[in-house]
């Protein structure tokens, strides 16, 4: 075996490997759409068209008594500011974002989202007790980080199917 050849076939490949690796974010948007299939979403199109216009954000209450949290995080905020939740139902939460990776946390919870640009993260938490908490951000995400704060309101599972449509899915007064 000629090691010089050896030698000029790796470097071949590595360079070859390269051209790729630079250009990440031109072949990472098609592929990355490929899988994630229906969770794709257009960061920049959100407030225009699909699940995360601005009228379709917040809570909706769904057939079986369980609730739909729909938000959106951006730089450095979460929308919709506030939210209304009822207790001891469980709560699918479906949230993407506009801008950076953000990370969701209810305090005092064990719940943590990780939301990404151009994908819905879903996950299904459940607030046993009524009660107020924070929603903070815990992924550094810029400057106004640590200003990154934002609401949940649970209360009584009997009281949220009384409440208007507009007070369940913005509660900051
Ligand atoms: Cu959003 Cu830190």
């Amino acid at each position: 075996m000629n090691w010089r050849k050896v030698r000029t076939i790796v470097l071949t490949v590595l360079v070859l490997c390269l051209i790729p690796a630079t250009r990440y974010y031109q072949i990472d948007e098609p592929l990355l759409r490929l899988l994630r299939g229906s969770r794709h979403v257009d960061p920049l199109s959100l407030h225009l068209s699909g699940e995360f216009v601005e009228n379709n954000l917040g809570t909706e209450l769904d057939p079986d008594g369980s609730v739909t949290v729909r938000m959106i995080a951006q730089q450095y905020l979460f929308i919709p500011h506030c939210i209304l939740v009822p207790a001891g139902v469980p709560v699918h939460l479906r949230i993407t974002s506009a801008d950076a990776v953000h990370t969701l946390f209810f305090n005092g919870t064990n719940y943590l989202v990780e939301v990404l640009p151009g994908t819905i993260s879903e996950a299904q938490v459940q607030f046993a007790n009524a009660g107020e908490y924070k929603t903070i951000c815990r992924e550094f995400c810029g400057a106004g980080h640590y200003a990154m704060r934002s609401q949940v309101k649970v209360v009584p599972r009997e009281q949220f199917p009384a409440l208007h449509s507009d007070e369940r899915g913005n509660c900051a007064q």
